[in-house]
Order: structure tokens, then C-alpha cells, then sequence
């Protein structure tokens, strides 16, 4: 148990005609949040959704996966699409193509810290460069009638660290809500968020602040949201295969007992999961997802590494279907078992 004052810790605010009044957000992950998983962290307490980095220089492609990755749900808003890019020319059509498949707001990235986007001085990298930063925000947000938001590290490095000017700048530039992973871009995912640093952007401008990086729990929610000052939380890895951390994490933040997610049935959101990729994704990805997302989700079972090493090795999705299903509700059984005894 964390809080038992039952107020909300945050007041909430808004992202354009959306009034957020959960600000918990789900870290954007490429390969991982897509409709099918965001619609199941939605439901466990997310206040706020953003699709996956989509290149800007892709959305004139016409290809299909483009496409889904952008798709979102009658049920998600505020849901952001996330584009990244270094050229105005890009941002402004890759934001326009964005508004148009309905999102609530344009999310730029500039925390990516993978070496093929920095190169082309997108992501992280555009750290190193204020007033390109301050051109690309302003072509995203002339180009639309949404909100734009942008998603930082704090610097490109340790000897470089620029998270205050760059809020700034995106403030100057009409940005409606910043995200800052504590971390530059040389730790890439190493050491631990820096949330001192969250909290200089917060003290610098006057835009809501999400702060993220390295928030696993209720408890370090609260702990981050202490030390920054932030007005909302972003979450990221800890969701995967535990979207009900998020259920925790929004009591947390609403001022109610937390309750451990120990007994939560894994089955019926595993069976829910595997299903939706089947639809969104068609039987071939959605096959190579699960892979991942199961394995996940077995973590912490008895018998997970064993089950993980033999779903690995499966081909087929009805295979797949049942071997999760044998191993999950085995799993369910020996709870109840054990809760009995
Ligand atoms: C596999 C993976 C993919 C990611 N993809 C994106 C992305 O597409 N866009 C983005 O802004 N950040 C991306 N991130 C960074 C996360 O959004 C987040 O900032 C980072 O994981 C730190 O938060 P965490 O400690 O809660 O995981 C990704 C992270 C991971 C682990």
C-alpha cells in the first residue's frame, strides 16, 4: 500500500479539447505497443496513448504497415501518433497524414538513440541541434490544427546535457506537452533515469511535463513524481507481459490502497492479446509477436522457462494457441490450489 488519502495526487490537464485527467501515459515502443497491446493497457488505467516512432519519410509510401501502425481505436483518445524526421518538408506532410487518421495529437520524437535514425539527425541526435529543433516543431505545428508534443532525452550526452533550453524551445514553439526520458542519449537504455533532470525541464516551462524512464511500479511512480515534479508519468518496458502494473500505478496516483496484481488470471488478457494481434496483424506477424509477448507474460510462472523454450519453437498459430492456453490455465489451476491450501 502506498497512499490511503483517496485524492488524486495530479490535477490532470488538457491536450487539446481532451481533458486528461489520468496522466499516465504508455511509453511509446516500437515492435510492441501497437493497437493491439494499447487498447489493453487503455483498459488496465492509461490515461494517454501513443502509437509507435513511425518515420516520416515513410507516410508517402502508401505501405500497408505504415498504415497499421497509425491505426487507432474508437475507444483510445487522447491517442497520439508519433512521428520522427529531420525534414521540415517530411515533418509538415508526415503531421498532416497523421491528423488525418485521426490523431487527438502529433507526438515528434527526439529521444530515439538508435545509430540509423541519429544518423540521419532524427531522434536523439537532433538534440545536438537547437534551432532545427526549434524548425521541426515549428513546421509540425503549423502544418495542423492538433496539439503537437514532443518526446526528449535530456541531452546528447553527460557533457551535454540540454533538457532546459530544448523545453524551452519546444514551449516558444507552441508544443502543448513535453515527455523527458532522464536519460541522454549516450546511456541509450544503461545506468538509471536521472528524474533531477525531469524535473529541470518541469521548473523551466510552464507546458505539462510527463516524466519517464526507469518507473516500474507504484512505489516508483510516486518516487518520480517526488523528485521531478512532473505532471504525469510515461511507462514503458514494465508494461511488457504485465499490463495490469498500469492498474497499480493509477490507484497510486488517484490516492487509493494499492493492490498487488499477484492474483490477477493472466489467461483471459494473454488469450485477449494473441487474439487482437491475429486480427490487426494477420496469422504470419502475429505469430512472431507472440513469441515476445508471451514470453513476457510467462515470466515469474512456474515451469516459464521451460514453456518459453518450447512456445519458441512453434510454428504454426494454432499451436501456439493451445500451448498457451495448456500452460496458462495450468498455471491458473495451481494458484487456486495453493490459495485453497
Ligand atoms: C523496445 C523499445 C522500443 C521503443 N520504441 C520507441 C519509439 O518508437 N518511440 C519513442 O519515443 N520511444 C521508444 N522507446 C523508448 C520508450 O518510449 C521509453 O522512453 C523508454 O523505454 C524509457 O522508459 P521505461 O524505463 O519506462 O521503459 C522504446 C523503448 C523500447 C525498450
Amino acid at each position: 500500500m502506498c497512499n490511503s488519502s483517496n485524492s488524486a495526487l495530479l490535477s490532470g490537464f488538457n491536450i487539446g479539447t481532451h481533458r486528461v485527467d489520468m496522466p499516465l501515459a504508455l511509453a511509446p515502443m516500437a515492435g510492441i505497443t501497437d493497437l493491439p497491446f494499447r487498447l489493453i493497457c487503455k483498459r488496465f488505467g492509461a490515461g494517454i496513448t501513443v502509437t509507435e516512432m513511425i518515420a516520416s519519410r515513410a507516410v508517402d509510401q502508401g505501405r500497408e504497415r505504415t498504415e497499421r501502425m497509425a491505426e487507432i481505436g474508437p475507444e483510445e483518445h487522447p491517442v497520439g501518433i508519433q512521428i520522427a524526421g529531420s525534414d521540415t518538408g517530411y515533418i509538415e506532410e508526415a503531421a498532416r497524414w497523421a491528423e488525418q487518421r485521426g490523431a487527438d495529437f502529433i507526438d515528434i520524437n527526439m529521444g530515439c538513440p538508435v545509430k540509423k535514425i541519429c544518423k540521419q539527425v532524427a531522434g536523439s541526435a537532433l538534440l545536438k541541434d537547437e534551432p532545427r529543433v526549434a524548425r521541426i516543431l515549428a513546421a509540425a505545428i503549423g502544418a495542423v490544427q492538433v496539439p503537437v508534443t514532443l518526446k526528449i532525452r535530456t541531452g546528447w550526452d553527460e557533457h551535454s546535457k540540454n533538457v532546459e533550453r530544448i523545453a524551452k524551445i519546444a514551449e516558444e514553439a507552441g508544443v502543448t506537452m513535453l515527455i523527458v526520458h532522464g536519460r541522454t542519449r549516450s546511456q541509450m537504455f544503461n545506468g538509471h533515469a536521472n528524474w533531477e533532470d525531469i524535473g529541470r525541464a518541469k521548473q523551466a516551462v510552464s507546458i505539462p511535463v510527463i516524466g519517464n524512464g526507469d518507473v516500474v511500479d507504484a512505489a516508483t511512480a510516486l518516487e518520480m513524481l517526488r523528485i521531478s515534479g512532473a505532471d504525469g508519468v510515461m511507462v514503458g518496458r514494465a508494461v511488457q507481459g504485465n499490463p495490469w502494473v498500469l492498474a497499480e500505478i493509477r490507484d497510486a496516483l488517484l490516492g487509493k490502497p494499492v493492490n498487488s496484481n499477484a492474483s490477477i488470471q493472466r489467461w483471459p488478457v494473454v488469450l485477449e492479446h494473441l487474439l487482437a494481434l491475429h486480427e490487426h496483424h494477420g496469422e504470419r506477424t502475429a505469430g512472431q509477436l507472440a513469441r515476445k509477448h508471451v514470453a513476457w507474460y510467462s515470466k515469474g510462472c512456474t515451469g516459464s522457462a521451460e514453456f518459453r523454450r518450447d512456445f519458441q519453437r512453434l510454428s504454426d498459430w494454432q499451436g501456439q494457441l493451445a500451448s498457451a492456453e495448456s500452460f496458462f490455465t495450468s498455471q491458473a489451476e495451481q494458484e487456486e490450489l495453493q490459495h485453497a491450501a
